[in-house]
C-alpha cells in the first residue's frame, strides 16, 4: 500500500464532501439479491402466528407463504430458506419425520416451485426440528450425539429435499463429513444440479435462542445446548479447517453462522478460499436490533442497512437475514 501524502496534500474528507461523489467512491454495495429470505412454515392452512421474540416474523401455513414468496420475486430476493415447525406429535427420537417425502418440507417445496419456478427454494438439513430432544442428530445412551448414524439419516433428508424439486440443501448440523456423504448420493441418485451451501463454521451460539423458539425446539432442547458439534467461540483456524472440509467433500458454497458477531471470520474465509461465502445474520441479532429500535434507542432502517453493509464490507457474496423484505424495499425506494 502506498503511503498518502500528509495533510493539508492529503484531505480524504473532500471524498466525504457530498453524497454524489460518496455514491462514486463507495466500495461495497447492497442490492435485494443479496439476500437469502429465512421464514417458518407451519402445516394447515390459515395459520398465522407471531415469533415473541422476533417481531416482525411470523410462522405461516403455506397459503400464507405464497404472498410472501410473490413479494420476494417482485422485490428481486433470490432465494427463500424453508425452516418447518413440525408438530410435536411427529418429532422421535431418531427425527424420521425429516425424511417424510410427503411431509411438510416436501409439500411446501413443490408448491412454491409450482406457483414460483424463478424463485430459489433453500432447505435446512439438520434434525432439529423433527427429534423429541431437539437436538441435530441422534443419541447414544449417554446423550452423546451420534456422528455416522446420523450423517445416514441426513442423507435421506436430503434426497428427500432434493427428490421434490429443492434448489439448494443447506445441512447446518456440523456432523463430520456429512457434505461428502450428501454429494455422493445426490450424484448417484442423478439429483446433479441440486447446490449444496454448507453451513460450514457453525457456532455454538446463544444468538439462536430467538430461532428454536420460532420453529419450536427450545422446550425439546431443555437446558441442552449443542457444543459437543457446533464450534467454539473460541476458534478461528478451525473454521479454515471447517470449510477446507466442506469445500473438499463437494460444497458450492460455504456459510459462517453467526454473522455480525464473526465478520472476522468470513473476512478469513474468503481471503482463503475465494469461494461463495454467506453468513447468516441469526435470530439473535435481529432480535437485539428490532429490540433495541422498538425502544427508540437505535433507528431501525439505519442500523439495519449498516448491519447489512457490514456483511459484504467483510467479504459475503450474501446473508441470509430476517431483515431481507425490509431491506430490499429500502434498496428499491
Ligand atoms: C438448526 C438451525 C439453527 C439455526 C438454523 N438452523 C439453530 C441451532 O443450531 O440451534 C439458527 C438460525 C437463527 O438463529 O436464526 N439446525
Amino acid at each position: 500500500m502506498h503511503t498518502p501524502a500528509p495533510y493539508p496534500h492529503s484531505r480524504p474528507r473532500r471524498l466525504r464532501r457530498d453524497a454524489f461523489t460518496r455514491d462514486l467512491v463507495r466500495e461495497h454495495r447492497l442490492s435485494p439479491a443479496d439476500f437469502i429470505y429465512p421464514v417458518f412454515v407451519l402445516d394447515g392452512a390459515d395459520r398465522r402466528e407471531v415469533v415473541k421474540s422476533m417481531p416482525g416474523v411470523e410462522r405461516l401455513s403455506l397459503d400464507l407463504l405464497l404472498p410472501v414468496a410473490e413479494d420476494c420475486v417482485k422485490l428481486g430476493i433470490p432465494y427463500m430458506a424453508l425452516f418447518p415447525v413440525i408438530d410435536q406429535s411427529l418429532k422421535t427420537p431418531d427425527g424420521q419425520e425429516a425424511s417424510n417425502p410427503d411431509g411438510l418440507v416436501p409439500r411446501v417445496v413443490r408448491a412454491l416451485k409450482k406457483e414460483f419456478p424463478g424463485l430459489g427454494v433453500m432447505t435446512d438439513v439438520a434434525l432439529d426440528p423433527y427429534t423429541s430432544h431437539g437436538q441435530d442428530g441422534v443419541l447414544d445412551e449417554h446423550n452423546y450425539i451420534l456422528n455416522d448414524p446420523t450423517v445416514k439419516i441426513l442423507v435421506q433428508q436430503a434426497l428427500t429435499q432434493a427428490a421434490a424439486g429443492v434448489d439448494m440443501v443447506a445441512p447446518s448440523d456440523m456432523m463430520d463429513g456429512r457434505i461428502g456423504a450428501i454429494r455422493q448420493a445426490l450424484e448417484a441418485a442423478g439429483h446433479v444440479h441440486t447446490r449444496i451451501m454448507a453451513y460450514s463454521a457453525k457456532y455454538a451460539s446463544a444468538f439462536y435462542g430467538p430461532f428454536r423458539d420460532a420453529v419450536g425446539s427450545a422446550a425439546n432442547l431443555g437446558k441442552a445446548d449443542k457444543k459437543v458439534y457446533q464450534m467454539d467461540p473460541g476458534n478461528s483456524d478451525e473454521a479454515l479447517r471447517e470449510v477446507a472440509l466442506d469445500i473438499a467433500e463437494g460444497s458450492d458454497m460455504v456459510m459462517v453462522k453467526p454473522g455480525m458477531p464473526y465478520l472476522d471470520i468470513v473476512r478469513r474465509v474468503k481471503d482463503e478460499f475465494h469461494m461463495p461465502t454467506f453468513a447468516y445474520q441469526v435470530s439473535g441479532e435481529y432480535a437485539m436490533l428490532k429490540a433495541a429500535a422498538q425502544n427508540g434507542w437505535l433507528d431501525h432502517d439505519a442500523v439495519m442497512m449498516e448491519s447489512l453493509m457490514a456483511f459484504k464490507r467483510a467479504g459475503c457474496d450474501g446473508i441470509l437475514t430476517y431483515f431481507a423484505r425490509d431491506a430490499a424495499r429500502l434498496l428499491r425506494g
